[in-house]
């Protein structure tokens, strides 16, 4: 069950222009990756787990939940991106492929979103081609609003109304991965 929506604060002062409001703050974020964690750890025990996550919004999300991890895990990663217009969802690219074996293995996909959910789908039906011995995903926000292929997620941090969020990984032209909150920004930055 993702965790209910914090109540919405204003920005830092100097992100007020760009930045609506804080959706989900540094406190929250961490009681939430940390109860993930338990979760991950609870089921995965005496399993063989690999864990694969997406470049390049899942970093600090994976960062934080890993280390809360004391299970024994391999960590890879796979490269994907949507070129869209920053906005909407484009054409899929792969740039990067697994560098270890999946195989028999007890992958766990970790994205930071899963949102019409073309890339979950995507790299879903590549890891399968891979015949891992169990197969599971792992997203810290969900969107439910705009899917489009049917695909859920099996660990899910928080579900997040269908606005533009940024930070904590999550970017609009590549830019506010480093702020340490998930805020919604502002319309007139991207329209
Ligand atoms: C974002 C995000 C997810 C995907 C979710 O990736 O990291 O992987 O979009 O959207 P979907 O469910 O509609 O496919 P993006 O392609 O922007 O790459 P990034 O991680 O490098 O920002």
């Amino acid at each position: 069950m993702p965790a209910a929506m914090p109540t919405a604060t204003p920005p830092p002062e100097h992100l007020r222009q760009e930045v609506q409001n804080v959706l989900i703050g540094e406190t929250e974020i961490a009681e939430r990756v940390r109860e993930l964690a338990a979760e991950i750890e609870r089921d995965y025990a005496d399993k063989d787990l690999l864990m694969v996550a997406l470049l390049t919004g899942t970093v600090p999300f994976l960062a934080d939940l890993m280390r809360h991890i004391t299970l024994p895990l391999r960590l890879d990663f796979m490269g994907v991106s949507s070129y869209g217009d920053g906005t909407a969802p484009g054409e899929l690219v792969f740039t990067k492929d697994l560098r270890l074996e999946a195989r028999d293995r007890d992958v766990l996909l970790v994205d930071d979103i899963l949102d019409t959910g073309q890339t979950l789908h995507a790299v879903l039906g590549k890891l399968t081609d891979l015949q891992p011995r169990s197969l599971k995903t792992c997203v810290l926000l969900e969107k439910t609003s705009r899917r489009r292929e049917t695909v859920t997620a099996d660990y899910v941090g928080f579900e997040v109304p269908d606005e533009f969020v940024v930070g904590y990984g999550l970017d609009y032209a590549e830019r506010y991965r480093n702020l340490p909150f998930i805020g919604v920004l502002k319309p007139e930055v991207y329209s």
